[in-house]
């Protein structure tokens, strides 16, 4: 294992303010999306959405790297120009998603564990090869009541432990993400509890297989309160509430926090963000960045809507929002960023 080629790359990951963008939902999630919109859900209908994306002009300038799926990594631009050379090309380091979904945990009902540790080894190197250098595994914990319970926050622990050395071992930068969901009636203050529960369990889960932590991503939650909680916290306490549950949890010798999005409305993600590095940057031991899926692809896909004639528009939509969480990196996002013409770079080449 070449430990400082990894802590390289973990620290270029949430180098210059950018941060990821996810882009690795798997084929039924990615046809969920399309079906609501009435797109086809098709093979070829998935390569034209991520051909879209990844040629996006100057995305490279907010987003420092691209977590794909399997089917995307293997895919090409209509000229047959690889994905993953458009997107090493526009500066953004390659990543993939290498768990298989999550599954019902024996024996617990209401609660996940998330597969795909047969055959890593050989997969990983596979990735490798192709251009990949950096890996994400998702656990999902569901809050209700009753749970989590501690048999599933244990055993999801340790599959992410188990990912994170392979990923290092195969020189990969593990992107480490336990989503406590959103799902629910649950206040912030149960999310807070159940997100510092999950964190502790999971770096005491990397110690124990002797993962690097230099050379690991975080991808938690936000914490938030459940969508159906009445009581909705402000911007401002949501982004204390975090960044409190993480200090506690979290080692400071990881370089970057990556939030999910985790379904929240794509400004209220970024606002989020954005109070979280005014309040607390200059005192953190580690780079608050984002590792937004629905957060920055949302409104461009329904921009999109499958049509050829929309693609520029869509494009366009998702820099934006690629722009205003890089600039929520930094503390200087506000609603203007939202509104205002001049913020939307308007792109003038065509989506080759
Ligand atoms: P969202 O930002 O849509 O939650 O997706 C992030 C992700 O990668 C889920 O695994």
């Amino acid at each position: 294992m070449n430990t400082q080629e990894l802590m390289n790359t973990a620290r270029k990951m949430v180098a210059d303010d950018k941060g990821l963008l996810a882009m690795d939902e798997s084929n039924p999630t990615c046809n969920k999306r399309f079906a609501r919109l009435g797109i086809p859900q098709t093979v070829e209908a998935r390569r034209t959405w991520r051909e879209l994306i990844v040629t996006t002009p100057g995305l490279g300038e907010s987003i420092s790297g691209a977590i794909l799926y399997d089917e995307t990594i293997r895919q090409k631009k209509k000229d047959g120009t690889p994905f993953i050379k458009v997107i090493t090309d526009a500066g953004i380091i390659p990543g993939i998603k290498v768990d298989t979904g999550a599954k019902d945990l024996a024996g617990h009902p209401g609660e996940k564990i998330t597969e795909g540790l047969d055959g890593l080894r050989d997969r990983l190197a596979e990735y490798f090869q192709m251009g990949a250098r950096f890996a994400k595994w998702r656990a999902v914990i569901a809050v209700g009541d009753g749970i989590p319970s501690r048999g599933c926050i244990e055993a999801n622990a340790q599959a992410l432990a188990r990912y994170a050395a392979l990923c290092q071992e195969a020189e990969l930068v593990p992107v480490v993400e336990p989503e406590v969901l959103m799902d629910g009636e649950h206040s912030l203050d149960r999310c807070r509890e159940v997100t510092e529960e999950v964190l502790r369990t999971v770096f005491t889960q990397l110690y124990t297989q002797r993962v690097t932590l230099e050379g690991t991503i975080l991808k938690p939650n936000m914490v938030l309160p459940g969508l159906t909680c009445p009581e909705q916290e402000s911007v401002d306490e949501v982004a204390d509430a975090t960044v409190r549950c993480l200090l506690r949890a979290v080692p400071a010798a990881v370089p970057g926090i990556a939030f999910l999005s985790g379904g929240q409305p794509s400004e209220l993600a970024s606002a989020r963000l954005n109070a979280m590095n005014i309040r607390f940057k200059s005192r953190l031991p580690w780079a608050l960045a984002f590792s937004f899926a629905r957060a920055i692809q949302q409104p461009a896909l329904e921009i999109w809507q499958g049509k050829e004639s929309n693609v520029l528009a869509a494009q366009q939509a998702l820099s934006h929002r690629a722009r205003c969480n890089r600039a929520a990196r930094r503390g200087e996002y506000d609603d203007a960023m939202e509104t205002t013409s001049t913020s939307i770079p308007q792109l003038t080449k065509p989506a080759a």
